[in-house]
């Protein structure tokens, strides 16, 4: 089966075009999207209206108006049978009222698009992609958003080359993700909690004792200050000139001074949710609710980052939390060493409650911990969870 699927809406009659009204044989975006076939080919599927708007373009309107003002969601003719095995999805449509035609999250929620990449391709008359890329986000729950294509309805026709060279390298991406190595192999830890992903992006946690100086760190994560967490030489070691930081607020201080430049530190408090380099992160607090080690007023942090439609939890130091029970990950690297954070009898509770596809024990063996703790976890967790060992 085509791996890419091309799903528009579109709508013929009385449409705004240019410098006035105009009557469409044929929609804009269709055009458009028929474009997008001949470039990138793939499966392609109309969205189509129960009941069809209004002919004349101001009745269209106020029609879109009402339909977005009360967030509907308009019943369609059809939807396609299953997007599991699809990984790309090109979602074309006009823009409307700034926005995306209601009919088309109608589509869109009916399916988990967790993973997926959306591209959004949106004809206009003006307003680009308006608020639609926004809007979008909020409808397609766990997908990965590309930078989306405006195109102006009237010059659709002419915007083959445009279209082609935009939807070309985001087919190019998941090809070349197809034969990439599965994300889990791409996740290193040299010791301790020093995490690397050779993802697209060259990412860091908590950098230690690297063996090397890569100086190739997209990324740097810190989740939290103790000296087996934030080395200033190691993430002197593995950054480069536009290294970005992603720290707990209250470390803005120390990253400073180890070099880091202040338009280069993405500092977050529990609960945040950013985009860093096209990397979505969210913050999750990392504590010991009942030990003094790492207390939660301290505002220190684990991420979950979404990698080629992976979402990665690399924990900090913490114990079973209810905001780490609250995780949904597919891979969760966590500590196992117990005294300052989880034995391997907790972390596998923990793990066996999140069930994650992957778990990658960490924080055992050198400073704290026996160098049989992440075996000793790996029995515990039940056999739904793979369990990989890197120390
Ligand atoms: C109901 C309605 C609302 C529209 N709202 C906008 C708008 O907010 N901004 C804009 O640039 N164009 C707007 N347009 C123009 C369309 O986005 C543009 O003509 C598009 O290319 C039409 O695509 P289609 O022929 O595939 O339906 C609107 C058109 C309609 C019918």
């Amino acid at each position: 089966m085509a791996k890419t699927l091309i799903v528009y809406y579109s709508r013929k009659g009385s449409n705004w075009y240019e410098n006035g009204i105009k009557h469409l044989e044929k929609g804009n975006t269709e055009i458009a999207a028929e474009l997008l076939r001949k470039a990138v080919g793939g499966d392609i599927f109309e969205i189509d209206t129960v009941k069809p708007y209004a002919d004349d373009y101001y009745a269209c309107c106020r029609e879109a108006e009402k339909e977005c003002r009360s967030d509907a969601r308009p019943a369609i003719k059809g939807f396609v049978d299953s997007i599991s095995g699809y990984d790309l999805i090109f979602v074309c449509y006009p823009c409307w009222i700034e926005t995306v035609p209601m009919c088309v999250f109608t589509f869109l929620e009916h399916y988990d698009l967790t993973g997926k990449l959306i591209a959004p391709l949106c004809t206009n008359e003006g307003s680009g992609m308006g608020r639609s890329e926004k809007d979008l986000r909020r409808v397609c729950a766990g997908a990965q958003m590309l930078p989306g294509l405006a195109v102006r309805g009237c010059r659709a026709a002419s915007s083959g080359e445009r279209i082609a060279e935009w939807a070309g390298k985001y087919v190019k991406q998941i090809s070349i993700k197809q034969e990439a190595p599965e994300m889990i192999e791409k996740i290193s830890v040299n010791t301790q909690s020093s995490v690397h992903i050779a993802a697209q992006q060259s990412i860091y946690f908590d950098p230690l004792q690297l063996p090397s100086e890569p100086h190739d760190a997209d990324i740097i994560f810190i989740t939290h200050e103790h000296g087996d967490h934030f080395s200033e030489a190691d993430v002197k070691k593995a950054a480069k000139a536009d290294t970005v930081y992603v720290i707990p607020a209250g470390m803005k201080g120390a990253l400073e001074k180890a070099g880091a430049a202040e338009d280069k530190i993405v500092a977050l408090a529990a609960g945040d949710k950013t985009e860093v380099l096209g990397v979505p992160v969210e913050a999750v607090a990392a504590y010991n609710p009942a030990k003094p080690f790492h207390p939660l007023a301290n505002g220190w942090l684990g991420y979950i980052v979404t990698l080629e439609g992976k979402r990665i939890y690399v924990s900090g130091d913490m114990d079973a939390t209810p905001e780490a029970k609250a995780v949904k990950c597919d891979i969760a690297v966590i500590p196992v060493g117990g005294m300052f954070t989880m034995n391997p009898q907790e972390a596998a509770e923990l793990i066996n409650e999140i069930k994650p596809e992957y778990a990658v024990p960490t924080h055992y063996g050198t400073i704290v911990g026996k160098p049989t703790d992440g075996a000793d976890f790996a029995k515990l967790v039940d056999g739904s969870v793979k369990v990989k060992l890197v120390l």
